[in-house]
């Protein structure tokens, strides 16, 4: 939509999330928050996005964001207001006509059908602005709707600057809008920081709009939790509670099994393929994909690894690693970073692998450390066995090659090699390589 520009605004204190990072760059199951929003205008899709940000937040919102070629950045130097950041765009859009999409930053849930509908109606109604509103059980925090006898949109009274009366109302502003561009500049130079917070509103724009008989409209949604602030700490779990049910939901639409979804956590972006079966108490976070018909859980946490088919994962720890088809792993194992498990292993209890590869078809018993080492594959490594390199001086992979059977207790100080078909006595220690 060329004649649609997004204005996101993302400068704000964030006071009372009590935090030393503004509330945009935190994370909202595994994504910063001002990532949801970018994201959602990309899918109307609108192709030019100006986001508004303090000093401070400048780098850390620009590291995030960064790749999203729709986006430019916009410096509010002095944090006055909605009002006053949303004019910091005007040397930017003096020459467009057209709509100015607003949204705030701090709003992760909106979806871009609901931001399609509030561009549609204020296109075919022809108004200056289309305000994004909800009724809400408890509307405290959030600006309220007034309307006239006639019920139609008077002017948005902040929470702070209530009226007992106006207190009662539980239409609330979503904080999101589509003005005629040029009539917003114009008004935006009119508003006043009369009011409690001492800042410039940008809700006053409707007022100013309703007194000079420029038509102003609505969209009421029904789903209240769209619309979410998040302002506080509190606020942030909703959001996190409603968009982890949203993953879980699309999953389970998939053909994800999901045992127990307030028990589940798994990071917007995550794959997983069809008859894979989700097991309470489970994290699946950063850049994973799960193939079918696996069986993850119960108590794992998966993060950054690629899992492929008919694989098991109980009660243990996968963090950056591949796993190959059919492979068993648990209780109680780790499997680190830029280790490989080939098709068919098993990695019994209470075992670490650390940037190794597990060949095909072995199996890692009870109690054992592999680290820095190759094994080919059908290797069985005997319960108690550490395979290590750290003793100071040495560095490099030990090899182990097809058909070793490695006893019980073993100590392997790499880095060394070992032929193929050996069996290692148990309770021995090697240091070199025979
Ligand atoms: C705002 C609305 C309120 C609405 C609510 C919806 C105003 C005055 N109030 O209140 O009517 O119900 O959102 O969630 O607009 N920001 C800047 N620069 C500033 C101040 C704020 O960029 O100088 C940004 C913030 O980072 C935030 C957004 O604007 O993303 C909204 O600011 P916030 O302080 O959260 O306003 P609310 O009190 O939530
Ligand atoms: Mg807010």
């Amino acid at each position: 939509m060329k004649d649609v520009i997004g204005v996101v605004l993302a400068a704000g204190q964030s006071t009372r999330i009590k935090s030393n990072f503004q509330k945009i760059i935190h994370e909202v199951v595994g994504k910063p928050m001002i990532k949801y929003i970018t994201e959602t205008l990309g899918k109307i899709p609108l192709t030019r996005n100006l986001v508004i940000v303090s000093e401070q937040g400048k780098s850390f919102t620009k590291k995030i964001l960064q790749g999203d070629k729709s986006v430019e950045f916009i410096v509010q130097k002095k944090r006055l207001g909605t009002g006053h950041a949303v004019l910091q765009t005007k040397s930017r859009l003096r020459s467009f006509s057209g709509t100015i999409l607003v949204v705030c930053g701090d709003t992760p849930l909106l979806t871009p059908h609901t931001l399609r509908k509030l561009i549609q109606k204020h296109k075919s109604t022809g108004a200056a602005a289309t305000v994004l509103t909800t009724e809400i059980s408890n509307p405290t925090g959030y600006g309220r709707i007034i309307l006239d006898e006639k019920e139609r949109i008077k002017k948005i009274t902040e929470d702070r600057d209530l009226s007992p009366k106006e207190a009662k109302i539980r239409e609330i502003n979503a904080g999101t809008y589509c003005f005629d561009s040029q009539l917003l500049f114009k008004s935006l130079e009119k508003v006043r920081s009369h009011n409690k917070q001492e800042e410039y509103y940008l809700t006053d724009v409707i007022e100013i709009f309703v007194s000079l008989k420029l038509p102003v409209e609505r969209l009421a949604i029904l789903d209240a939790t769209e619309v979410l602030g998040v302002n506080t700490r509190k606020q942030l779990t909703q959001a996190q509670r409603i968009l982890r049910h949203r993953i879980l939901d699309e999953l389970m639409q998939r053909g994800v099994t999901i045992i127990d979804p307030d028990n589940t956590f798994i990071d917007s972006g995550v794959k997983i393929g069809m008859d894979t079966t989700i097991y309470p108490f489970t994290f699946i976070r950063g850049k994973t994909s799960i193939g079918q018909g696996c069986q993850i859980g119960p108590q794992s946490h998966i993060k950054n690894a690629e899992i492929k088919n008919h694989v098991k994962v109980l009660m243990s720890i996968v963090d950056g690693a591949k796993i190959k088809d059919k492979v068993s792993i648990g209780p109680f194992s780790h499997i680190r970073g830029g280790s490989i498990i080939e098709e068919a292993s098993v990695v019994e209890n209470l075992a670490e692998i650390n940037k190794s590869r597990i060949g095909q078809s072995s199996r890692i018993c009870h109690l054992s450390y592999i680290g820095d080492c190759f094994l080919k594959k059908n290797v069985e490594v005997g319960a108690g066995t550490i395979i290590s390199n750290l003793n100071g001086t040495r560095s490099g992979k030990t090899l182990i090659a097809e058909n070793v059977v490695i006893g019980s207790h073993t100590n392997i100080i790499g880095p060394v090699k070992i032929k193929k078909d050996k069996y290692i006595e148990a309770g021995s220690k090697i240091t070199k390589t025979s």
